[in-house]
């Protein structure tokens, strides 16, 4: 059982306090994907923040402050302004909403709203402070509300200003709705699971991913791996992966950990044959080619797992109650390589299992596969939900009140 998802369970929700006549201020995550021209291509993150938002709209709220991060910038950088998101809320929210460019010069117009007028603050990073948790900017920030509430699940796992400091001066401190039904829905696939309980792990970011399949051997009866992250798994097993992408430094950890399962009895799946490819930008037929995991060809590196892994994975999905799914398991962005990854999706959603997905680009294949709405909850976080399978308490759920 993982304890930090028991821990983290027991943080007071919005609901569990009164927010009538109160400053309110909410950090959400809106850092949502955009296109060169500032058109939102995905804005469920917005609307997921929508019912706590609603909540504080619907109790009285004095006034609703909505604080977020906006990609990486370095320092002011008008690319990386929440003004490029200011229209999609107000019309999810219809309701006009006021925009704080600079809230350190205008704390006397935000102290003036009433009536639960929504109020954006420019994006939190513009602020050097933010990402070194910085103490002064996290009181500062405090000082703007009676009551904090943090519903950004995917900034969760980051201790900045906006997500710990601040907490640590605010007077009450609670989680959204969001951030709730985060945590149940992991608690529902990961504390008491309907057994058996199969783990799909895939994508790039072996290391980390490494540390967490170490920490969930105790919770899961079954793992299939693939993606990249399988090259360093066969490579450790002594095949040859020629040209593919293999973390070499990780070879003896993933032994360990083929060892670790053997040894409590979960069953580690990895694909036997491949898509791979020697022309990556240029994928046409005779550039790639489909082999066992024996045969990859001088040079050529995997794109995606094989027909036959596929019809193995199939069997293992179909068996299993519970499915947790990160990481894609080719490179699914190329329509030649998406099929394991899309071919995956359809299996889990064939299922009657509870199925949770979690991690970016598994949400954005998983939605491109069109199978979106047949998983029973996709996380909107990405590097969140991965050091929540880790094990760790998130430090955005740490500082908040609990029950
Ligand atoms: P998530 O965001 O869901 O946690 P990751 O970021 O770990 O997933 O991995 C997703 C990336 O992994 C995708 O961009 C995909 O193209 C890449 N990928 C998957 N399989 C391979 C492979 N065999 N070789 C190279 N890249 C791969
Ligand atoms: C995310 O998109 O994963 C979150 O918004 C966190 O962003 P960060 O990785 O830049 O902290
Ligand atoms: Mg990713």
């Amino acid at each position: 059982m993982l304890e930090n998802i028991e821990i983290m369970k027991r943080v007071k929700s919005v609901k569990d306090t009164d927010v009538t006549n109160k400053r309110v201020l909410i950090r959400v995550d809106f850092n949502v994907p955009m296109d060169s021209e500032f058109n939102i291509s995905d804005d469920v993150r917005i609307r997921e923040a929508l019912p706590t938002i609603n909540f504080c709209i619907d109790s009285n709220a004095k006034s609703i402050i909505l604080v977020s991060h906006l990609g990486r910038p370095k320092g002011r950088d008008e690319k990386y302004s929440l003004k490029h998101i200011l229209k999609r809320v107000e019309r999810l929210l219809n309701r006009e909403v006021l925009f704080i460019d600079d809230f350190q010069a205008q704390k006397d117009l935000i102290n003036s709203q009433s009536d639960s007028k929504i109020i954006i603050l420019e994006n939190t990073r513009f602020y050097e402070g933010e990402t070194k948790n910085d103490e002064s900017l996290g009181r500062e920030l405090a000082t703007l509300c009676d009551v904090y509430i943090n519903d950004a699940f995917g900034t969760s796992h980051r201790k900045h200003a906006s997500t710990y400091g601040i907490a640590q001066y605010a007077d009450v401190k609670v989680a959204g709705l969001l951030l709730k039904k985060e945590i149940d829905s992991f608690a529902k696939a990961l504390t008491k699971p309907t057994r058996p309980l199969l783990l799909i792990v895939g994508g790039a970011k072996v290391s980390s991913k490494l540390t967490l399949l170490e920490s969930i051997l105790d919770v899961v009866d079954k793992i299939i791996i693939g993606g990249a992250m399988s090259n360093t798994f066969l490579k450790a097993l002594g095949h040859n992966m020629q040209q593919s992408l293999v973390e070499n430094d990780l070879l003896y950890e993933a032994l360990k950990v083929l060892e670790k399962a053997k040894h409590k009895g979960v069953n580690i799946y990895l694909p036997v044959d491949v898509v791979s490819t020697d022309d990556i930008s240029n994928p046409t037929l005779e550039h790639v080619k489909i082999t066992p995991v024996q045969d990859i060809p001088t040079n050529y590196m995997t794109a995606d797992i094989g027909p036959a892994s596929l019809r193995l994975f199939k069997e293992v999905v179909s068996a299993s109650d519970t499915i947790v799914w990160n990481g894609p398991m080719g490179i699914y962005e190329i329509d030649k390589f998406s099929r394991g990854t899309f071919r995956l999706a359809h299996y889990i959603s064939d299922t009657y299992s509870y199925s949770l997905v979690g991690g970016g680009d598994t949400a954005d294949a998983v939605d491109k596969s069109g199978e979106k709405d047949n998983m029973s909850f996709i996380s909107t976080g990405g590097g969140a939900s991965l050091e929540l399978l880790e094990g760790k308490v998130l430090p955005a759920f740490e500082i908040l009140e609990k029950k």
